[in-house]
């Protein structure tokens, strides 16, 4: 990142720099959570020069969708949002792994609980980002003892903020226990998924995945892996409900997310989870969805935006001729 330039984000229908952008403590959606969001990573290739947002469309076309669960307007189409990300990493310098953070939200000072008859403004900051959670080790897991939000609660298909007060007791409540990460039932009883994160359990060669309608957030990653894992890996994939035990007699568990990228179990519930540590399918899948992410496989080089216009090929010469 060139030191120089500051942090810019899109605030209130301008560029400006990050430090600027405030919203007012009366504001709706800071009051009641009735804003929606989003989590995309950008990644940067050395060897290409170039930084690669991934799949930024599937994440704004899913904004939409959250935004109109909300009853909210977004103005500017997917491609739209995606230049204006582009533009925003582009000019604040940036040439490392980074996060790309939009928000749709209830703007209006007002008090008063309700999502219709207020206005909408919407945000987009960037930022240099690393690793969400440590994926070079597998992790302990606990059942969390708080249910995930129901479809006719709080939607968990549309990203919305009130809603992360579910996985912030989840997350802490395992974290607190000496976990890592918390794994939600639904009110079924029905594996549902991370605080943050999908989860993909494999048993006698065969990959299964909660189904959508688990109260899951429709993770992208998710869609990504399980394309990686028919198409690449030749594992089948099935969607569907998966019960709380079946977890602790799994072959290999792990959970993905754009924060997470891939991340195995080793234990859950202090089981372990088949021969525990990392097991072969998540380390296959880990290294083959870095290649993918940072544009290295060309069959995927559709999911993968390139921000700058030119390569930065300088930067490595200049650190040779200084070193
Ligand atoms: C609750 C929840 N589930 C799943 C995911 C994974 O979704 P994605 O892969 O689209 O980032 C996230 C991350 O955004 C999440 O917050």
């Amino acid at each position: 990142m060139d030191k120089e330039l500051p942090l810019l984000c899109y605030f209130q229908g301008k560029v400006m720099p990050l430090s600027e952008a405030k919203i007012g403590i009366l504001t709706h959606a800071f009051s009641y959570g009735t804003g929606c969001f989003e989590g995309i990573r950008a990644y940067y290739n050395e060897e290409h020069g170039q930084l690669y947002m991934f799949r930024a469309r599937e994440h704004f076309e899913r904004l939409h969708d959250s935004a109109r669960v909300l009853l909210m307007k977004l103005g500017p189409s997917p491609d739209d949002l995606v230049e204006m990300a582009r533009d925003l990493l582009k000019e604040s310098g940036i040439y490392t792994d980074a996060y790309i953070r939009p928000m749709v939200y209830k703007s209006d000072e007002v008090i008063g609980v309700r999502l219709h008859n207020l206005h909408d403004d919407f945000y987009i900051t960037v930022q240099p980002f690393g690793n969400y959670i440590d994926i070079d080790r597998a992790l302990n897991v606990g059942v969390s003892s708080w249910k995930r939000i129901d479809d006719n609660m709080i939607p968990a298909r549309a990203k919305v903020t009130g809603a992360y007060v579910n996985s912030a007791f989840a997350k802490t409540e395992a974290q607190l226990n000496g976990f890592d990460e918390a794994i939600m039932l639904d009110a079924n009883g029905h594996i549902s998924e991370g605080s943050a994160e999908n989860l993909f359990m494999l048993r006698g060669g065969v990959a299964h995945t909660p189904p959508v309608t688990d109260n899951i957030l429709e993770g992208i990653t998710r869609t990504t892996i399980i394309t990686l894992l028919r198409d690449e890996l030749r594992i089948p994939v099935v969607e569907r409900p998966i019960d709380r035990t079946e977890v602790y007699v799994a072959d290999e568990l792990f959970l993905c997310g754009t924060g997470a990228q891939i991340a195995p179990v080793g234990t859950v519930d202090h089981r372990t989870i088949g021969k525990g540590g990392v097991g072969d399918v998540g380390r296959a899948l880990q290294s083959l969805y870095f290649e993918v992410v940072r544009g290295n496989v060309a069959k995927y080089s559709r999911w993968c935006s390139p921000v700058h216009s030119e390569a930065r090929r300088a930067a490595a010469s200049q650190v040779a001729v200084a070193s």
